[in-house]
């Protein structure tokens, strides 16, 4: 049996199962950004009582753990595996807790044409008699044809609903059209008034719902949290790793997608005062394989050479064949994707950003795991992508964790004493580091003289700051005293690199996008960078 503190929740593990599976299996998510593959070294635990009963470290866990870190009880959840039967106490530590992100939901905006997908229509119907019998449906769609002139399909939802509706107010109902041509939903009396649709972004990381009045297209509410997928893999490799394991996967990680899609309409909703019958229409947009794995279609083929799409079109599915809950004749309407690694959130950060209309040299990147990036040389627009892994979002950081409370968000060094000061989200004790201020430290150090052009440390900068622990240097940026964990929070050599090679990553695609077209970085007129953190990044003109 083990035991989880400080929750106190209790699981009955699998012989030679993984805490990290058992935890999972308990409700309980322990920080990962690998999905449990022994690559990130995040998902640490203490174990309390019942060594005994579990396996030895790995040498995985010999990576990633100091000794005392191993002689205090620290082990890696998805290293360790459960041996007999007896208890085992596994607390897991703040720094290994999921906490609830700070995330973007609000950013650039332009005016667009408001042409929704969907529209409603007044009728009165003339009754049946005793000389006219036509059946309901085939009255329902002459009217229809009549005031549209098209040919017009009714969805089974509504046969079902129909006869009642039309009876119900003396034959005056209202009816929402889908492109059209297919009546997806019939109401009694006049409801013209509501009309509603969601706008989907499944990132990797995070997952934001935007309720829409599709008659004025303002935004009413808005809902987000973390993607519910990430205990499975914080990155998009690591999830379709996930799916190629068992073929139930894909089944599960399109369960998780769904049902959190569905909480934050839910959620949406009550805080405009909208009914989920009055969301008569949903978009979605997601990278290759997010858009794939919501889709339920295997995402194994976007990761393995030459990394095609299966669908590069836009689509059309039915709300109800995904399991999200709005109105019932609903359609959710997928954007296309434009390559296995550039997807559907490039085509709506291209929409959103009009770069594809003003045709003015401009270039536009979306940070992420992933990174996309679009260039218009003032006709075309050329895209590409580049890994420039989660060290942005934390990975791989010796004290990174994504923008969740206590994180510093905002570092500053006083260049007089090269003492840090900084910001944490929540304003709360600090827990570790998120991506803007990563960006910031390594900024700071370098006008401070901490490191040198190159990265490397300045031993010689005049700080105790500056130490050496276990044969490596390090800087602190908070003293344990000041920690909600109770350990200084550092940045190390190895930290530093990271951030060159995705700095590395992203200018190496956006080099290749210019030199592709022939373009000077001088000759852009504007840069438009996606991403949550960006929006609090400090920008420095030259
Ligand atoms: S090392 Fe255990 S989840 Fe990444």
């Amino acid at each position: 049996m083990i035991i989880f503190l400080p929750h106190g929740r209790r699981q009955k593990p699998l012989k030679d199962e993984t805490i990290f599976d058992a935890a999972l299996k308990a409700g309980i998510e322990i920080q990962s950004l690998c999905g449990g593959k022994g690559l990130c070294g995040k998902c640490k635990v203490i174990i309390v009582e019942g060594k005994e009963n579990i396996s030895p470290p790995t040498e995985v866990e010999m990576k990633y753990l100091s000794r005392e870190d191993l002689h205090e009880g620290f082990r890696l959840a998805c290293q360790t595996r459960i041996r007999s039967e007896g208890i085992v106490k596994v607390e897991v530590p703040p720094e290994s807790r999921l906490g609830r992100q700070k995330l973007l939901e609000k950013g650039f905006e332009r005016k667009v044409k408001l042409k929704p997908a969907v529209h409603k229509l007044l009728l009165s119907l003339k009754p049946p008699t005793l000389r006219d019998v036509e059946p309901d449906a085939e009255r329902l769609i002459s009217e229809l044809r009549e005031r549209t002139g098209g040919r017009i399909e009714l969805s089974y939802e509504v046969l079902t609903k129909l006869p009642d509706t039309l009876r119900e107010k003396s034959w005056e109902i209202t009816v929402t059209l889908w492109r059209g041509r297919e009546v997806i939903s019939v109401e009694s009396g006049d409801k013209r008034k509501s009309l509603y649709g969601v706008a989907v972004d499944i990132g990797t990381t995070k997952l934001a719902v935007y309720l829409v009045d599709l008659r004025s297209g303002k935004i009413v509410s808005t809902a987000s949290d973390m993607n519910p997928q990430i205990p499975f893999g914080e990155d998009v490799i690591s999830r379709i790793s996930f799916v190629m394991k068992d073929e139930l996967n894909l089944g599960r990680l399109q369960a998780k997608i769904v049902e959190g899609i569905n909480n934050l309409i839910v959620k949406a909703c009550r805080r405009a005062g909208v009914e989920l019958s009055e969301i008569y229409d949903m978009t979605v947009v997601g990278n290759t394989a997010m858009h794939h794995i919501f889709l339920g279609i295997n995402p194994k083929y976007v990761s393995l050479s030459p990394y095609t799409a299966v669908v590069g079109s836009s689509l059309d599915v039915k709300a109800r064949t995904l399991g999200i809950n709005i109105n019932g004749g609903a359609y959710v309407h997928a954007l296309p994707v434009i390559a296995g690694f550039v997807g559907a959130d490039a085509v709506a950060d291209i929409i959103a950003t009009g770069i594809n209309e003003n045709r003015e040299k401009s270039m536009l990147i979306d940070i992420g795991t992933n990174t996309e990036i679009v260039l218009c040389d003032g006709e075309n627009l050329y895209a590409c992508s580049c890994a420039s892994g989660p060290a942005f979002e934390g990975a791989h950081i010796t004290h990174g964790i994504r923008a969740v409370e206590g994180a510093i968000e905002r570092v500053w060094i006083d260049p007089e004493t090269l003492k840090p000061m900084y910001k944490t989200v929540g304003n709360v004790k600090p827990r570790g580091i998120c991506g803007s201020a990563i960006v910031d430290i390594i900024a700071e150090m370098l006008k401070a003289g901490i490191i040198k052009s190159n990265g490397t440390f300045n031993t010689d900068a005049g700080t105790d700051r500056l130490r050496e622990r276990n044969g490596k240097i390090e800087f602190v940026i908070a003293p344990k005293n000041e920690t909600f964990t109770g350990r200084d929070i550092v940045v190390t050599q190895s930290d530093i690199r990271e951030i060159q090679l995705a700095k590395a990553a992203i200018y190496t695609g956006a080099s290749i996008l210019l030199k592709h077209v022939g373009m000077n970085p001088s000759e852009i007129k504007k840069l438009y960078m996606a991403g949550a953190f960006t929006s609090i990044l400090k920008v420095r003109r030259q």
